[in-house]
């Protein structure tokens, strides 16, 4: 056996690729022509073939990394029956490939037939297939336009993928999409027919302006389009099934290698369905298998267990056709908060119990700590006794602390009482959980509070400081409002909301009094939970609250 180098072959003309995507590592056992790594130029990805059979040694590129011809992308020990040799000798998929792209650029600049007359009006054009540069007979696997879709000269009309390489045929004019007249799965060859187009020609008026008025802007169009574009795709895809999954954009471009594309095909995955997590959002092979595992999990939870599945999803109109729009991918944050209120929304029956607790007394006690707290270095507000008084409420009433397993039909009772506080995050909203808050005194929890707070603002909160919640509480009584109706954090029962303390009259039997007013709202899960417990509930905890001495009993 000899070690040999894997080298980038002739790139047909690309200078600089990207590395998109390592198929291999070392200790792989390879065949010759098993894709060893993916590259992208600014139109076209193509597999590097590995250049003959043996074990990889050794990878030297690593995703991100831009190579050109000859580099060395890794290291191989050839097997003895391999007919490997320097691969920069061998014929690369990618030259063909960049080659086709390149000519085929060309020949759609030669093709394009030099406006006839300034007539102010436009023609119907046929585009056709141009210079495939040996490629013969390859399969239409996506068609990017549609019916009446204004586009312009360059935008990618179908895409081709051969055994190695997917090609993007673009447009040849601008204008609009006629008929199509080719399907997926077609074979196309060098002058095949792919579809009708009214093409604006200089200084036109009619379609010229219809095309306009239908694409305001061209900032816009990527919204338009991305929308609307391929409705073939987005109306032939089945629907979403339920939320443990977020389809991108509904018809937006597909960005894979034709390996994913394959495994894809295989699996039965709906690419367009699937969010890519590789450079610039492609779509690589571990993306399809988490797919279809997330596909798998939630086909198998939906049996006997309501998820929400079979909700219809919401269709997203165009908004570029009300005013401009600008489009920010989600953090990754987002997306699981996103994900998480739905689930909960879904499977939960809430129901939200209100109540004013009067908390005159309390913020006395409360202010009377202010020197101690300076001396202390910690801050006492409404918080710790918020935490204290609901520890005390839920050994109280145990039912609040319970999760339901449905599946099982048994009832999950802790034995512990551990509280996630909501924070609210420059990043969004974070639950860090206090252990242990019944044997914890309000010091201890207004200092451990303050801390996690911090930590959730500064993002350094660990898993497990996030995880093991019996139920939290959501204070907003910092900022205003008067009540609101939080979301049960599943698999918690219930969650506090607390909102602004404020000033009331409160007749006392014989005259009103200023009183200070912190309204309660509890939302609870009705499976788990009756209303009259939830009633008793926020009454325990306007009573613990309303004289904070019956806390030490
Ligand atoms: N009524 C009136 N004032 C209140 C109050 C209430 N219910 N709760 C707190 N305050 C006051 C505090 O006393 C403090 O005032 P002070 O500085 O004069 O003493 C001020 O509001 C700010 O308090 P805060 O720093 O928010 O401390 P906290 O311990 O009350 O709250 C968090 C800590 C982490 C809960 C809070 O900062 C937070 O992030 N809240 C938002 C939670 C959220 O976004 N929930 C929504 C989930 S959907």
């Amino acid at each position: 056996m000899s070690e040999q180098e894997i080298k980038v072959p002739d790139l047909g003309g690309a200078d600089e690729v990207e590395v998109i995507e390592i198929t291999v590592s070392a200790g792989d056992s390879v065949e010759a022509e098993d894709p060893i790594l993916t590259v992208e130029s600014d139109k076209a990805s193509v597999e590097l073939p590995s250049p003959g059979a043996g074990k990889i040694t050794k990878i030297t590129v690593k995703v991100g990394d831009k190579v050109k011809e000859g580099d060395v992308v890794g290291m191989m020990e050839a097997s003895a029956d391999s007919g490997g040799s320097d691969d920069s000798e061998e014929k690369p998929e990618g030259k063909a490939e960049e080659k086709s792209e390149a000519k085929q650029e060309e020949k759609s600049e030669e093709s394009k037939p030099a406006p006839k007359k300034a007539s102010g009006g436009s023609r119907k054009e046929t585009v056709k297939v141009p210079a495939l540069d040996g490629f013969d007979n390859v399969p239409v696997i996506e068609i990017n336009v549609a019916e009446g879709d204004t586009i312009e000269a360059d935008d990618p009309l179908v895409t081709v993928e051969s055994d190695k390489a997917t090609m993007e045929i673009p447009s040849p004019y601008s204008g609009k999409v006629g008929k199509i007249l080719v399907s997926e799965g077609d074979k196309l060859s060098e002058g095949h027919e792919l579809l009708e187009m009214t093409v604006q020609e200089e200084g036109g008026d009619e379609e010229a302006s219809e095309a306009a008025s239908e694409e305001p802007a061209k900032e816009e169009k990527s919204e338009s389009k991305s929308e609307e574009k391929p409705k073939q795709q987005a109306e032939s895809a089945p629907e979403p099934q339920g939320a443990t999954y977020e389809p991108p954009t509904p018809g937006a471009k597909v960005h894979a290698g034709p390996a994913v594309r394959k495994l894809a095909r295989e699996l039965g995955a709906d690419l367009a369905r699937i969010k890519g997590s590789g450079p610039k959002g492609r779509i690589i092979k571990d993306d399809v298998h988490a797919y279809v595992k997330s596909q798998l999990k939630q086909a198998q939870q939906g049996g006997g267990v309501a998820t929400g599945s079979g909700i219809p999803g919401v269709k997203l109109p165009d908004f570029s056709q009300f005013g401009e729009v600008k489009r920010e991918a989600m953090s990754r944050m987002m997306f699981a908060t996103a994900n998480n209120m739905q689930r909960s929304w879904l499977n939960v029956p809430h129901v939200t119990q209100f109540e004013d607790a009067d908390i005159t007394d309390m913020e006395d006690f409360r202010k009377a700590q202010k020197a101690a707290g300076e001396k202390k270095g910690v801050k006492m507000t409404p918080l710790p006794f918020l935490l204290k008084a609901c520890a005390t409420a839920l050994a109280e009433l145990p039912q609040f602390n319970v999760s339901l397993d449905m599946e099982r039909k048994e009832v999950v009772r802790k034995q512990y009482i551990h509280i996630g506080i909501a924070v609210d995050t420059p990043n969004g909203l974070m639950v860090p959980v206090i252990k242990d808050v019944d044997k914890k005194g309000l010091w201890e929890l207004a200092a451990e509070s303050a801390e996690l707070a911090q930590k959730a603002r500064d993002k350094q909160l660990k898993p497990a400081e996030m995880q093991g919640a019996c139920f939290t509480i959501t204070s907003l009584g910092g900022i205003g409002g008067t009540a609101f109706t939080p979301i049960v954090n599943t698999p918690e029962v219930a969650i506090l909301g607390v909102s602004k303390a404020a000033m009331k009259p409160v007749w006392d039997g014989k005259e009103f009094q200023p009183r200070l007013m912190l309204p309660l709202s509890l939302s609870y899960d009705h499976r788990a939970v009756n209303g009259a417990d939830a009633a008793r509930f926020t009454t325990v905890l306007s009573q613990l609250l309303g004289d904070i001495r019956t806390l030490l009993l």
